[in-house]
């Protein structure tokens, strides 16, 4: 392994035992108060003294449209995830997940938050679904929990849990809302983390079982599929930074995982093919535009690899059958994921898909030694500049790099701190600037003949943030956590303009 791969190992734990604040406080000051005018003031009413100006500015009005029509068709939508919004931790057969375990572990998440309740949403998916309905949402992207239909991982379904599934989907349909369902949103079975999580091979053969399973009860129900989310997340968070389930920080492990994890994806998506011909299917990955941190050419080579991790890993494995070269020889021969590799392997990982979900939040910039610096303004998520043209950069390099594969946006969004007043309305000025602008990227991006066909904001409503717990709020709803009470926030009352006049 290189130094810079060492580095980076280092640098993704050092981050990750940051407490957030400090890293927020620090990763601001970087960012410089001059670039970081409206949007990060908008976003932070509380410490930014620039607020005032930005609200006095007119050019800063957050109702501000931009005149910006979408092609016919064009699918407007918000995401969640089942772990973060669904709650009835231990209803109608559930079983554990490793974020059970990992936020009921002391120290783990802040405030100890866990999803035991989180917004309820598997009581009170109809009053959502109405919800969505009101928002004129066209498409909805929720996840699937695996130990609500497998509670070990593995075996005959739980009936129980497909039907909640059934449900919600039915009252999508009944609502006009397309469902679009992805597999895998980080809650592995309990179960299967105790016989070695995705370190094991065989963790992806029951993957494989888990989706013809879903796939025979709902398969013909969800136009489209999504299979893993963001296998990068797992590979970095789960088992290098260690801040995510399952907590382990062993580097070595970590893209052996990655390995697991597409081979898991490859044999869901055959599993889709045999059931049933019609549905589409693609993987959900989080792709981050890297750039040299300056013009040497050490630091155009960092950044190249840098990509090789974040982007062509996961891309050039799925859509060309490949692991790159040059992350293959950063890994070394003896990595275990080039161990890990068996013959047909990447035959399977590349099974045609019919399209690539983007998930965009942030760029890196990086230095000859490896590593990133901030250029732009960071949200209240210390490791999110807010930089919409990197969200053009790389739905563009995609279509260049890899054909005209059809393509849907299945997050993007940021942290406020929202408050709810006491007129009881919600002020979020920050996130229409935000979604605003990469709305607008989007837009550039089509015109410049990218095949983009939906974008789903993150998130529909308040949740669970992983290890940040309740603390942030990503949604275009508020949730009041005492109450469970929805709240249209300003930003959704904006959304719902955009969307029904498909107009930024
Ligand atoms: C993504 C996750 C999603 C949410 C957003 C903020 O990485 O897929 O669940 O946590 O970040």
């Amino acid at each position: 392994m290189s130094v810079l791969t060492r580095r980076r190992l280092l640098r993704r734990a050092a981050l990750s035992a940051t407490a957030a604040t400090a890293a927020r406080v620090s990763v601001r000051a970087a960012a410089g108060a001059a670039a970081a005018a409206p949007l990060l003031a908008a976003c932070d009413a509380e410490t930014d003294p620039d607020r005032r100006d930005a609200a006095e500015d007119p050019a800063a009005d957050p109702e501000r449209r931009l005149g910006l029509r979408f092609p016919d068709g064009f699918r407007w939508g918000a995401a969640t995830s089942a772990y973060q919004i669904e709650g009835a931790a231990k209803e109608d057969g559930r079983g554990a997940s490793i974020w059970d375990t990992f936020s009921h572990t002391p120290g783990r998440t802040r405030n100890g938050d866990t999803g035991d309740v989180a917004a309820d949403h598997y009581h009170r998916y109809p009053a959502d679904l109405d919800l969505m309905k009101d928002l004129g949402l066209r498409t909805y992207r929720f996840s699937i929990s695996w130990p609500r239909v497998q509670a070990d991982g593995t075996g005959k379904a739980n009936q129980r849990g497909l039907d909640f599934y059934r449900r919600l989907v039915d009252g999508l349909h009944e609502r006009g809302i397309e469902p679009m369902a992805t597999l895998f949103h980080w809650d592995l079975p309990q179960a299967l983390q105790d016989t070695g999580g995705w370190e094991s091979r065989d963790v992806a053969y029951r993957f494989g079982d888990y989706a013809a399973a879903v796939f025979d009860a709902l398969g013909a129900a969800v136009p489209v599929w999504l299979t893993i989310n963001e296998p990068k997340t797992v590979v970095q968070n789960g088992y290098i930074g260690g801040h995510h389930a399952p907590g382990h920080r062993d580097p070595s492990a970590a893209y052996l995982v990655a390995h697991h994890l597409q081979l898991a994806h490859g044999l869901a998506v055959r599993a889709l093919r045999a059931a049933t011909g019609k549905p589409r299917i693609g993987p959900a990955l989080n792709l981050h535009p890297c750039y040299p941190a300056d013009g040497s050419p050490e630091a155009a080579a960092a950044s190249t690899l840098y990509d090789g991790y974040e982007n062509r890993l996961y891309l050039d494995s799925i859509l060309r059958g490949a692991y790159p070269q040059d992350v293959l020889d950063d890994l070394g021969p003896d990595s275990r994921l080039v161990r890990g590799i068996h013959d047909g392997d990447l035959a399977v990982i590349a099974s045609p898909v019919d399209l690539v979900a983007v998930q965009y939040y942030t760029p890196y910039y990086v230095r000859g030694d490896g590593e990133t610096e901030m250029r732009w303004p960071a949200s209240e998520a210390f490791w999110q500049q807010i930089y919409p043209d990197g969200l053009y950069d790389m739905l563009t390099r995609i279509t260049r790099d890899y054909g005209r594969i059809p393509l849907t946006i299945t997050e993007n969004g940021l942290p406020c701190p929202d408050k709810l007043a006491d007129d009881g309305t919600v002020d979020d000025p920050g996130r229409v600037d935000f979604l605003r602008d990469h709305f607008a990227a989007a837009h550039r991006a089509i015109a410049a003949g990218v095949p983009l066909e939906s974008y789903h904001v993150w998130s529909l409503m308040d949740n669970f943030e992983w290890a940040e717990g309740f603390d942030q709020r990503w949604g275009l709803v508020y949730v009041d956590y005492a109450t469970q009470r929805r709240i249209l926030k300003r930003s959704a009352h904006w959304y719902r303009g955009v969307i029904r006049d498909n107009t930024v």
